[in-house]
């Protein structure tokens, strides 16, 4: 199946199921804006533990914070968002629509990428084995005139972004002869610059209002109380800070699903280091953050390092961990060496001194930041593309497509479900008695409607690991029927087993040691 296909099934299993629902569906929804259901919120809150923990129980010198989503204006002036948190926009005059046009030109690339990559594929159908795609690419004259093509727009494209040149950006799209999707025309508007933040009022008109914004990060929360927690938590150099919290970006292009949206959720983690060193704690927050990623079991060859190569005129480094979503290879997390930038501007802006005084040098200096950002949306994306699979299985000499969310049984929403086979004869109560038992360990469900194929179909669709079936020899012995998810291998076990077999497979703590 194409994985566009893959991708719109997904997106409706997600509402389906109760994980993910358009925002404001019953008036017709609100744009890039969506909330999680009795599903989704389970995930999300174990996606978040999963990080919260590797942060802050894994790391002694890792604390974490929680600040308000309000800040002072000044800050945003300070850490350059008012100024400079822009995207260029361009509209078709023709279909009303808005689009970004540096989207548009990425857009561009990335079909010359198809068509180089097509030519690859009819050559390697043609030749089988023999095929040395290397050679194919460096000889072929069409891959190559693709190439050429693709190399020459590239450049023109790095070099207007450079220069936030708006008027080469258009030219680009007109010389390009992009058309827009819905109207097919070329008639643009000029490209504007588009500030991304929301703002809103704060105090009443009469008492002056303050324009304030929704925070577009929640790192700035971070720097502006680095003295706090380093003075009232006795933190040495080097020390993190970590923060799990909402972010709000006007964004103009919100596309795929929750990829994109206009508020979301950040894991953010600043790690405040002695200048100089910032180079080799990039590297090493680099490492373990991908290792945190592949501990789930998704695959190392679905993940890949973008190292950007034009940097923020705050950063000395800067690299991406993408994951190879149903619509390609993608950004999930960010890690930057941000220099002293943040503190250096909060220090100015506000005129309190933002310094460490480090005991071994004797000296106090403006501590250089290395960060990991990781949208909390975008690793539920990440979760759920990976586990979600369409399988074959005979039933009763039938064929029949099974829909499974193969979760890491450690984040899944639900832990087990426990079914009655029958609604009578003293199973219900002998179920209920089970959950009563592990529901203070486990997130669990009971289920008695509908046969019991139907009840396990219900919980693979949810992911749910493992099913428990109380039959009526449970009555006599006190033993139950264990069936998992990936295998639909079913053993019997006594009832007094179940707690050491599910803890074994949802510890937090084993999925802990493969971060080492
Ligand atoms: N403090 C640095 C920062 O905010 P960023 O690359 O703009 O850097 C970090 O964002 C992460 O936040 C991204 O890698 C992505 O996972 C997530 N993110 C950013 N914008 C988003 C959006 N509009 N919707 C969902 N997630 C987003």
């Amino acid at each position: 199946m194409a994985q566009e296909d893959i991708f719109k099934k997904l997106v409706a299993h997600c509402k389906e199921y109760g994980y993910v629902f358009q925002s404001s569906e019953i008036y017709d929804g609100l744009g890039a804006v969506y909330d999680y259901g009795q599903n989704g919120v389970e995930l999300k809150n174990n996606i978040k533990k999963y990080w919260w923990d590797s942060m802050v129980l894994l790391h002694e010198n890792v604390v974490g914070i929680d600040s308000a989503i309000f800040m002072h204006p000044t800050i945003w002036k300070a850490s350059g968002h008012v100024d400079a948190f822009n995207d260029p926009l361009i509209d078709n005059k023709d279909s009303k629509k808005r689009y970004r046009a540096d989207v548009l030109i990425e857009e561009q690339l990335a079909k010359y990428e198809e068509k180089m990559d097509k030519e690859v594929a009819k050559a390697q159908k043609r030749f089988g084995d023999a095929f040395d795609e290397k050679q194919f690419r460096e000889t072929n004259p069409r891959v190559l005139a693709n190439q050429e093509k693709w190399n020459a727009l590239h450049q023109r494209f790095s070099d207007a972004l450079n220069a936030s040149d708006l008027a080469e950006l258009k030219k680009i799209i007109e010389d390009e002869e992009i058309v827009c999707p819905i109207s097919g025309s070329r008639n643009w508007t000029d490209v504007r610059q588009f500030n991304l933040m929301f703002s809103t009022e704060m105090g009443s008109t009469a008492d002056g209002a303050l324009k304030i914004y929704l925070r577009p990060e929640t790192a700035q929360g971070i720097f502006v109380n680095y003295l706090n927690v380093q003075k009232t938590g006795r933190m040495k150099i080097p020390f993190g800070i970590a923060q799990i919290g909402k972010a709000f970006r006007n964004e103009i292009v919100a596309r795929q699903f929750i990829f994109r949206m206009r508020e979301f959720e950040q894991m953010e983690m600043q790690f405040f280091v002695k200048p100089g060193t910032e180079l080799e704690w990039f590297d090493l927050w680099r490492e373990t953050r991908i290792k945190w990623h592949r501990a789930l079991g998704f695959g190392d060859d679905n993940y890949r390092f973008h190292v950007h190569e034009k940097l923020a005129h705050y950063a000395n480094a800067a690299v991406d961990v993408e994951y190879k979503f149903p619509f390609g290879f993608k950004e999930v997390e960010g890690i930057h060496s941000r220099t002293d930038f943040d503190l250096s501007q909060h220090q100015k802006y506000s005129g309190k001194k933002i310094q460490y005084f480090d005991p071994e040098l004797g000296e106090s200096y403006v501590p250089y930041v290395v960060e990991t950002s990781i949208g909390v949306d975008r690793m539920f994306l990440q979760v759920v593309s990976a586990s979600y699979c369409e399988e074959e299985v005979e039933s009763n000499g039938k064929v029949d497509t099974r829909v499974v969310m193969k979760l890491p049984p450690v984040l899944a929403p639900v832990k087990l479900a426990v079914m009655p086979l029958v609604k009578k004869d003293g199973l219900p109560e002998k179920a209920r008695e089970i959950i009563d038992d592990l529901k203070f360990d486990f997130n669990c469900q009971y289920d008695e409607k509908d046969s019991i194929g139907k009840r396990y179909r219900r919980q693979d669709a949810i992911g749910t690991p493992f099913c428990v079936t109380v039959d009526h020899q449970t009555l006599e012995d006190q033993t139950v029927t264990i069936r998992y998810r990936d295998t639909m291998e079913q053993d019997r076990v006594a009832i007094s087993e179940l707690k050491n077999i599910i803890a074994d497979q949802v510890s937090f703590k084993k999925l802990f040691a493969k971060l080492k």
